[in-house]
């Protein structure tokens, strides 16, 4: 999040699943784009994207920086539930773990339980740090 989110939302980043190869590949591109960083920087950020991001896996997301429409996609929930997932993540200032999503009032729990690998509570502040 440091390093990746200076020229873009995460979101772009978050929207393929990739092998090392691939994952090593983008940073390369984006250190040639300007985005800078140590050795051990980049290799953190190639093993963290290969581990959670790896090919053609179930997409995920990161419940604290979504939209709506992500949420909906990735849980396979109506747009209506997402929206009132992301109302209360906002006014709670973004959820610590799965068990603050599920006081989200009238969404459905079984729902999210069912989804709960797709989710990222981890570094998530609710609106990527302003640098
Ligand atoms: C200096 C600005 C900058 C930084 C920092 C940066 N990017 Fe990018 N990134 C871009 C630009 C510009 C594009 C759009 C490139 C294009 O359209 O070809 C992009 C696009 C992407 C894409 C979309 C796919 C692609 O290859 O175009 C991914 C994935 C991505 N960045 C990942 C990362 C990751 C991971 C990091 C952290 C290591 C990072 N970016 C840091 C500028 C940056």
């Amino acid at each position: 999040m440091r390093l990746c989110v200076r020229c873009h939302s995460p979101n772009i980043i978050l929207a393929s699943g990739q092998t090392r190869l691939g994952w090593e590949n983008t940073i390369t591109k984006m250190v040639r784009m300007g985005a800078t960083g140590d050795d051990d920087d980049f290799s953190d950020i190639a093993d963290y994207l290969t581990k959670y991001f790896p090919p053609s896996e179930v997409q995920k997301v990161f419940v604290n920086m979504a939209t709506d429409k992500q949420i909906a996609a990735v849980l396979e929930i109506s747009l209506d539930d997402a929206k009132a997932i992301v109302a209360y993540r906002d006014k709670q200032q973004g959820f610590k773990s799965i068990d603050d999503m599920k006081l989200v009032p009238n969404v459905d729990v079984k729902k999210i339980d069912a989804k709960k690998d797709r989710l990222i509570f981890g570094a998530g502040s609710p609106k990527p740090p302003a640098s």
